[in-house]
């Protein structure tokens, strides 16, 4: 494409991020899945929210990229990882996942300051304040987490959490609540 605006070399890396955001859409939507079988319907809630959160952010990528003249190119997307074995795994796998995830974007904030391709750069910062917000929504919940489970007896605790989580603030709205 003649009046591409973005490096051919920008273009892979922000189509495999938007294909990495997909990713973690699909994985949100089977952590849901797994927390509704388990009967954490309001932790459920909270993943599918969060799964089109992640949603969301892929289709900022691939806007941005057909805007600066690339060419968006959707990936396959992983079967996502296997079921956590418990509530405390799936909490920690979540953190992990998003440490990463910011590691990522600043991995292609570095190359558009080397590129001096600040159009690029300036379109990351969104992803950098999400970034914040993320890490400090799960880091939230594994701090809700540890109050929960550190009552051993009073399993009502748990049940408080999930209220919590089914509550906390995301962008999203549910599937199910989107006017068609
Ligand atoms: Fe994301
Ligand atoms: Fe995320």
């Amino acid at each position: 494409m003649s009046d591409k605006r973005i490096s051919d070399d920008m273009e892979q890396a922000l189509n495999r991020q938007m294909n990495q955001e997909a990713q973690q859409a699909q994985a949100y939507l089977a952590l849901g899945v797994w927390a509704e079988s388990n009967n954490y319907g309001g932790i459920a809630d909270f993943f599918y929210k969060h799964s089109e959160e992640e949603r969301q952010h892929m289709f900022k990528f691939l806007e941005y990229i057909n805007t600066r003249g690339g060419e968006a190119k959707i990936g396959a997307i992983a079967a996502p990882a296997d079921n956590p074995s418990n509530l405390k795994e799936c909490i920690e796998d979540v953190w992990q996942h998003e440490l990463e995830n910011s590691r990522k974007i600043y991995d292609l904030v570095d190359k558009a300051m080397a590129e001096k391709d600040w159009p690029t750069f300036n379109f990351l910062q969104w992803f950098v304040k999400e970034q914040i917000e993320e890490e400090a929504l799960i880091d939230g919940l594994r701090d809700k987490f540890a109050l929960a489970s550190e009552d051993r007896v009073n399993n009502a605790n748990f049940y408080s959490l999930d209220r919590d989580m089914q509550d906390a603030s995301q962008e999203a709205e549910l599937p199910r609540e989107q006017k068609l």
